[in-house]
């Protein structure tokens, strides 16, 4: 089979021109095939193998570049890595590598293409494409990666045990590649994932993470976590969700799997929203459930305070996973401890002041917010998805008029404290925080406007309550 079509862009003739004039084979092999095969847009990452020297072909193709770009070398890893437009194209000497027990850090000998294949995670990135100028475009593909894409399953050039073990990530990977693609993990392949889970322990929080965003970024993001689960590695990396696991029964009385609840939620959120933060919010936004879980005769089981719980808890498993503990973790943990606000709100009448409340304490986030609550809402009772989803509807529009009217999204006091200091001579003291919150709390209870003139006569009020005189 020929491939040629793949190797349009006229960098891979420069590439085969180059490795010729240093009498070098050259190969384009994983992703970039493997997505060509697929029809999954044109590739942003190139990965070369040099029979050879990787570093040296990257270094001529640098010079017969017109651009000539700068090589970036990785000396310990023998690669080396150059960008060409858009396009980061990787080089690497074929390799033999071997891993030790208790490292990731191979022992490395040159080798060929064929030992460069072995050593590959799964048939369908072990596909290589030639760039040989006699034999352009063919394909190498001694474990039949093809029929695999074809039938779209997962699997190991080697003995899967080997594999994995080598690279411990890989079994991430697996999973990864499964939800991204809607690929089954061969059966031996899931039982040597499920045998070595325990080894995921010696690979880097950041690698992990890197997955774990993947998969939440597919489009049905539950596959991947299912597979997880099943193979037992989710306990390592996210015991929060292990933990969600299960129905507990007391006096007949059941409440719902929380698991399997969240990965419905996350699906759902989905079809709504790239933002990668507010899928993770949906991973989470329940996460306080397990902790704070009771049971009491009267009404059955509670979660009382989960989403304060929750909240906690988001922040100390971003710091465990080494994420970022920054505007993203607070959106996560704003988004988990308001969870359930819109929810008690569409249960009731909806009246402007709950609204204008929403609104002031979710700010920039209350259409994440109202988003999150609609995907949390995964009632198999037809009459009430659509209740539920009407009232949710009610609230968004209100939510629409409200902020209209009010501006109370991003609130600024329509009276400053400086202004208050002067007009009553003060020092910066008590008095001034509970003029302001005063004047807050009365705009969001709709007893004024969110306006200057009724903003003062109220200061003006609060001060003579407070027994403060105006200075003429
Ligand atoms: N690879 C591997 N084991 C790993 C990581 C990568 O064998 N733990 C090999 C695979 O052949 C893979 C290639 O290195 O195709 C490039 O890796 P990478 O760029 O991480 O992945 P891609 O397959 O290109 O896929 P994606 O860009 O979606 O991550």
């Amino acid at each position: 089979m020929n491939y040629k079509a793949a190797l349009q862009n006229p960098v891979f003739k420069i590439i085969s021109q180059s490795a010729k004039e240093l009498q070098l084979d050259s190969y384009v092999i994983g992703g970039f095939v493997r997505d060509y095969i697929l029809e999954r847009g044109t590739a942003k990452d190139i990965d070369i193998v040099a029979i050879g020297s990787g570093i040296e072909l990257a270094k001529q193709v640098a010079n017969n570049l017109p651009t000539k770009p700068k090589v970036q070398v990785f000396k310990t890893y023998g690669t080396a890595m150059l960008r060409y437009n858009d396009i980061e194209i990787e080089f690497v000497g074929a390799r033999k590598e071997s891993y030790q027990e208790d490292s990731r850090n191979p022992i490395v000998e040159d080798g060929t293409l064929e030992d460069d294949q072995n050593r590959r995670d799964f048939t369908i990135n072990a596909l290589a494409l030639d760039l040989n100028e006699d034999r352009f475009g063919v394909v190498l593909d001694p474990f039949n990666g093809l029929a695999d894409l074809d039938n779209a399953i997962i699997r190991t050039p080697l003995n899967p045990d080997i594999t994995y073990s080598d690279d411990p990530l890989r079994m991430m990977r697996a999973i990864r590649f499964a939800t991204q693609l809607n690929f089954k993990i061969e059966d031996e392949s899931l039982k040597a994932i499920t045998r070595n889970n325990d080894r995921i322990k010696i690979i880097t929080k950041e690698r992990i993470v890197v997955e774990l965003n993947k998969i939440l970024e597919s489009t049905t993001p539950s596959i991947g976590f299912l597979l997880l689960e099943q193979t037992g590695l989710l306990k390592y990396i996210l015991p929060e969700l292990t933990a969600l696991k299960g129905i507990d029964e007391v006096e007949g009385q059941r409440h719902k799997d929380n698991f399997y609840h969240t990965l419905e939620v996350v699906d759902n959120i989905a079809e709504h929203t790239d933002n990668l933060w507010l899928r993770w919010a949906a991973l989470l936004h329940d996460i306080g459930k397990a902790p704070t879980k009771k049971f009491n005769k009267k009404v059955g089981w509670t979660f009382h305070g989960h989403e304060f719980e929750g909240s906690k808890m988001t922040y100390r498993l971003f710091k465990r996973l080494k994420m970022p503990l920054n505007d993203k973790m607070k959106f996560v943990q704003k988004m988990v401890l308001m969870s359930s606000r819109p929810i008690v709100l569409a249960q009731d009448i909806v009246t402007d002041s709950a609204v204008r409340r929403l609104i002031f304490d979710a700010g920039d986030a209350v259409e994440d917010l109202m988003t999150l609550c609609e995907a949390d809402i995964t009632t198999k009772n037809p009459k009430k998805f659509k209740k539920y989803h009407n009232n949710f509807k009610i609230v968004r529009d209100k939510i629409v008029e409200v902020e209209e009217r009010d501006h109370v999204r991003n609130f600024q006091p329509p009276i400053t404290g400086e202004e208050i200091m002067q007009t009553f001579n003060l020092k910066p003291s008590r008095e001034i925080g509970i003029i302001k919150d005063s004047i807050k709390e009365a705009i969001l209870e709709g007893d004024i406007p969110n306006e200057y003139e009724a903003a003062f006569e109220l200061m003006l009020k609060e001060g003579k309550r407070l027994g403060l005189q105006v200075v003429s």
